[in-house]
């Protein structure tokens, strides 16, 4: 069975975590977005629900699925967020960011009552590092925030730690994220110690976040062939 069908349970699976009169952070992604598809058809059906986008893409997906959405700054609270991820290890610490929102996906994932992760069995790894480690950047001074990241890799024993600039698809420019910011890519195989290495990125001056998410998913939903497996 393929990952997209894997996908679509996960989704499924995680639709029980919300309720009428939540408020509810949208994930962004693939998976996320086969969640906000499988939402809006229960919104059609009468559930009363207001969606927090956490990027322009899932925006537009949520209005074509016909979810009310309101800007973080407009909602008190946010009762539960559904998002996707390219890595999850099995102390639930995840690396997201591979579709470049990860600092919008953070900032909500923090302000949420409950993170809960859906995502297709490729994404399960003993250890995160294998998926390249996406750094969200201020375009000033990118060239200088890359030499101090891969320094970051290599005392964090990451010896490999190719740091890259995201390009867009033409290859040509800079991919911008819907802050304005660059991504670099950080080849790392591996990461042993995803806290420690969190600490070395905050501490660049031109660091604006980092894709490891440490400590806030409370709920992994793995999609599986034949349904989905809920991790708590
Ligand atoms: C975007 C993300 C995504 O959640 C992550 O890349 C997983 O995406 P997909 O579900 O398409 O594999 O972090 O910034």
């Amino acid at each position: 069975m393929s990952a997209a069908e894997q996908k679509t349970h996960a989704a499924a699976a995680a639709l029980e975590y919300v309720s009428s009169g939540m408020t509810v952070g949208l994930g962004s992604g693939s998976t996320a977005e086969v969640f906000i598809r499988q939402l809006g058809e229960l919104v059609r059906g009468g559930l009363e629900i207001v969606g927090v986008p956490t990027s322009e893409q899932t925006a537009r997906v949520a209005e074509e699925s016909g979810i009310t959405l309101r800007q973080i700054d407009h909602v008190d609270r946010i009762h539960v967020t559904v998002d996707g991820a390219d890595e999850v290890d099995g102390r639930f610490q995840l690396v997201k960011g591979g579709g470049g929102c990860l600092l919008r996906e953070k900032i909500i994932a923090h302000a949420s009552d409950l993170m809960v992760v859906v995502i297709d069995e490729t994404k399960l790894k003993g250890q995160l590092g294998e998926f390249p480690l996406p750094v969200e950047v201020d375009p000033f001074a990118f060239t200088i925030t890359a030499k101090k990241i891969f320094d970051a890799l290599r005392a964090s024993g990451i010896a490999h730690g190719d740091v890259k600039l995201r390009r867009r698809g033409d290859g040509l420019e800079p991919f911008v994220t819907d802050g304005g910011h660059y991504i670099l890519d950080c080849a790392c195989t591996s990461i042993p110690d995803a806290a420690a290495l969190s600490d070395r990125l905050l501490h660049i001056p031109g660091v604006v976040e980092h894709g490891l998410f440490i400590g806030l998913a409370r709920v992994i939903i793995v999609g599986e062939d034949h349904g989905a497996r809920v991790m708590e």
